[in-house]
């Protein structure tokens, strides 16, 4: 049997420049795309082909690629001078030892490429029994691409934009970049690019004109949707890309249920998981590892990272929610900030300008308006009153405040921690409470009023008249 023929594959992805055209510090294929490094996207396309091997060519900040790739069963080889595609290739092929079979290489910057088309391609080599098959994409605007040039039809070469003359800058089909090699072919045909060029780069798109040469077969396949082939070499491009893939992420929502009223200012990472009939204003951006319950509402403005939000909750207007926890039929916000482990119970209320840190409000318990609650451990049913401030931070370390089920903190209360609010105890409006106050009781820390009657009439007295300056 030719081993060829087999639809076993090896993807060898390269991603070892620079991305000059990013104008960045970063190598490019570590730049963020939809909250994930975008060298992530065209390894998850390779895995779900379920390949023999992924060979990832690394050379820019290889050590944080080989990081963020960490979790992936990968490869790396390593190309320490950018001397162009065909060049980086070629350093895969060691790893691809004597593997017979399909080679799909295609560049670490292509990130929408559809699983079908490699599937297509694939087919499309098997079937002709091609050295070489690859995908083409008709651009309407096919300037920074590798052109099509075709003759009798057939494919003949690729010539890159720096390399074209102006009637082969007007050709509208383009080099996508995704190519499927026979592995024997793509071996001979490395071994003789040459960098005589305007880039003075081994191009790997010479492979094309090469292997015609050589007498092998090559053949295109015409993708069927341009639009997900595109590479991402500039910011412009990164925009244009996270916008489709921001889009594509609320359309899935909606398809499972979700009611998302502006999908363009819907922004979700892929870690994000929303319950049924949850409804969504404009202007939210999820975050991390996110799960947003059933039936929940989030109104516009607010951004939610690594939280867990319950069945039922309601967010109002402009929150910023981080590593937290809210239980079901929950309130909070307008304009709440709950930082880093807080645990909110069901059923409670966190108001506008209530900042939590690090702290547990039991079921039920509300804290209106204008709050700070930060390592505070608060049981359920307790009110809190406008203006409580926990004083948890002595200038040197963080201290915890107790407040017992029931609870009712008066407005303006300042409980210097390390402190301890019994069950049902009440502190008074106002207060300044420096020590414990046990269950049941009532804690006031607050100088006595004095009234003094007539005081105004005094004040309002005629003055006696000042001398003139002038
Ligand atoms: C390349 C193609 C062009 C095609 C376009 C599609 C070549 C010569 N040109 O051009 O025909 O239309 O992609 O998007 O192949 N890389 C390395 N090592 C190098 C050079 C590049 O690993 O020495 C990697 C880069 O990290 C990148 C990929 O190869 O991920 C493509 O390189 P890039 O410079 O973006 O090529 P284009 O100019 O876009
Ligand atoms: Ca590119």
């Amino acid at each position: 049997m030719d081993p060829g023929r087999t639809s076993h594959c090896c993807v060898v992805i390269l991603a070892a420049g620079q991305g000059t055209r990013m104008r960045s510090r970063r190598a490019k294929v570590l730049h963020t795309v939809c909250g994930r490094p975008m060298i992530e996207y065209p390894v998850e396309t390779a895995l779900a082909l379920a390949p023999e091997k992924i060979i990832v060519v690394v050379g820019h900040e290889a050590d944080q690629v080989r990081k963020v790739l960490e979790a992936f069963p990968v490869e790396f080889v390593m190309q320490t001078k950018q001397r162009g595609t065909g060049h980086a290739a070629m350093q895969a092929l060691s790893a691809l030892s004597d593997f017979q079979g399909n080679v799909l290489v295609y560049y670490g910057d292509t990130i929408l490429i559809p699983v079908e088309d490699l599937a297509r391609l694939i087919r499309g080599r098997e079937r002709t029994d091609a050295d070489l098959a690859l995908l083409t994409a008709w651009l309407e605007h096919p300037a920074g691409y590798g052109r099509i040039v075709r003759r009798d039809s057939k494919i003949e070469r690729i010539v890159e934009e720096s390399d074209a003359g102006p009637e082969e800058k007007e050709i509208k089909e383009v080099n996508p970049g995704i190519y499927c090699f026979r592995a024997s072919s793509l071996r001979e045909v490395l071994g003789c690019l040459s960098n005589k060029n305007v880039q003075a780069e081994y191009y790997l798109t010479d492979a094309v004109e090469l292997l015609r040469k050589m007498g092998k077969k090559v053949v295109a396949v015409t993708s069927t949707g341009a639009e997900n082939l595109l590479g991402v070499n500039t910011r412009v491009d990164l925009a244009d890309t996270e916008k489709r893939i921001w889009l594509r992420r609320a359309r899935q929502f909606m398809l499972e249920g979700v009611t998302i009223l502006h999908p363009e200012s819907f922004f979700a990472s892929h870690r994000v998981t929303i319950g049924r009939d949850t409804l969504i204003y404009p202007n939210v951006v999820l975050e991390g590892t996110t799960e947003i319950g059933e039936g929940v509402t989030i109104f516009s403005n607010t951004r939610i990272v690594d939280s867990r939000i319950g069945a039922h909750v309601r967010i109002l207007d402009s929150c910023l929610i981080s590593e937290s926890d809210i239980g079901a039929g929950t309130t909070v916000g307008p304009f709440a900030h709950l930082r880093a482990h807080s645990q909110i119970g069901a059923h409670c209320r966190v108001g506008n300008f209530v900042e939590v840190k690090k702290s547990k409000l039991g079921d039920k318990t509300k804290s209106a308006h204008l709050t700070y609650l930060g390592d505070a451990q608060i049981g359920k049913d307790v009110n809190i009153g406008a203006g409580t401030i926990t004083c948890n931070y002595d200038g040197f370390t963080k201290n915890p405040t107790f407040i017992g089920d029931g609870a009712f903190i008066g407005s303006g209360s300042e409980l210097v921690a390390p402190v301890r609010i019994g069950e049902g105890a009440y502190v008074a409006a106002g207060s300044t409470i420096t020590e414990d106050v046990p269950p049941r009781s009532l804690g006031i820390a607050r100088s006595q009023q004095a009234n003094k009657e007539g005081w105004v009439e005094k004040k309002k007295k005629p003055q006696p008249a000042k001398a003139n300056k002038k």
